[in-house]
């Protein structure tokens, strides 16, 4: 077979996904003001009712394609902006100012509200009936902890491309030198991963820069040479929930989550807990997640194609690879990617 006979690749299976709960928002930015989000290439107004209970809507007045984004929350109901319709949080057209009784709505007055739910900072919807359950994460709720948020981080590249490299410690010599990788420790020690339905696991001790001046984010106490254990969790499609450690009681926990934009773009939402350094303020922390989020940013979004072939025959797999190949796999054998 020559290259132009090769079948096209699979790729993230929109379909599919909707039936996944995604990250939309921070808990933080969502007031009472209507925001407008994009997930799976559909446009949703996320709001918050009076009493503060969040709210996820298509962005669309069934009366004439405006976007309710664009309006406001009226006690418990979104108005839109052209001719002040009501809609309940349940999507149901509740008002209609231009009728002689405003309240006798006709059936078809609706538009699709979506399932969504708060948890730990975020707000996440699911378009369909949700498969799976987030992950556990209790040093959230540990009083011991601290958690600081970063981001969303916008990149012009699809979701799978954007979790690959947060779970790719090969590069980090190459595009994070000095603040997560030692140029002159590039070996990835033999790992390897266990499936188990939706969740990949792996853990890796690996060789990591020192703690730099400019951010002193990490909690190993050896000045040269330091070496991090790495406990991660890959949730598919788009989350990971990695635990590092350096030997003693002191403990840091990521938890990533990208939210698919549409076919090439993506939001990736970054939670970190700590049970050290309580007192150091969240503007160190965030400011080493946006010097190294920029630092992939420029890399992955040079990659084509934009989303993640997720065939094997696609690209080129070592043996240090073997997140990817079996992140590809299981998102294969789960349906949530297939060829088009
Ligand atoms: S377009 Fe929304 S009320 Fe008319
Ligand atoms: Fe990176």
């Amino acid at each position: 077979m020559t290259a132009v006979d090769q079948p096209p690749a699979s790729v993230p299976d929109f379909a599919a996904l909707k039936a996944c709960r995604h990250p939309v928002a921070y808990s933080h930015e969502l007031t009472v003001a209507p925001i407008r989000r994009r997930l799976l290439g559909e446009d949703l107004v996320l709001w918050r009712d009076s009493a503060g209970t969040p709210h996820v809507l298509r962005d669309l007045c069934i009366h004439r394609g405006t976007a309710l984004s664009l309006g406001r929350v009226v006690g418990d109901h979104i108005m839109c902006p052209y001719h002040g319709w009501q809609y309940g949080g349940d999507g149901t057209c509740r008002l209609i100012p231009q009728l002689a009784d405003p309240t006798n709505i006709p059936g078809k007055a609706k538009v699709d509200a979506f399932r969504c739910e708060e948890r730990y900072g975020l707000l996440w919807v699911a378009m369909q009936e949700p498969r799976y359950a987030l992950p556990e994460i209790p040093e959230f709720d540990d009083p011991d902890w601290v958690v600081v948020r970063a981001g969303p981080y916008a990149w012009n590249s699809d979701a799978s491309r954007q979790l690959e490299n947060f779970t790719d410690f090969g590069h980090f010599p190459w595009v994070h030198p000095g603040l997560l990788g030692d140029p002159d420790r590039p070996v990835v020690d033999d790992y390897s991963v266990r499936i188990e339905g939706h969740v990949l696991y792996y853990d890796i001790v690996r060789p990591e820069a020192p703690n730099s001046d400019d951010f002193p984010v990490f909690a190993n106490e050896t000045a040269s040479a330091p070496e991090r254990r790495s406990r991660y969790q890959l949730h598919l499609p788009y989350t990971i929930l990695l635990r590092l450690g350096w030997g003693g009681e002191k403990g840091m926990v990521y938890f990533f989550s990208s939210q698919p934009i549409d076919e090439d773009h993506c939001a990736g939402y970054v939670t970190i807990g700590r049970n050290y350094d309580l007192d150091q303020p969240d503007s160190v922390l965030q400011a080493f997640e946006d010097t190294i989020f920029e630092q992939d940013r420029h890399v992955v979004e040079s990659q084509r194609p934009e989303r993640v072939p997720f065939d094997l025959a696609a690209e080129m797999h070592l043996k240090f690879d073997a997140v990817a190949i079996n992140y590809r796999k299981a998102m294969r054998e789960q349906g949530l990617a297939k060829r088009p």
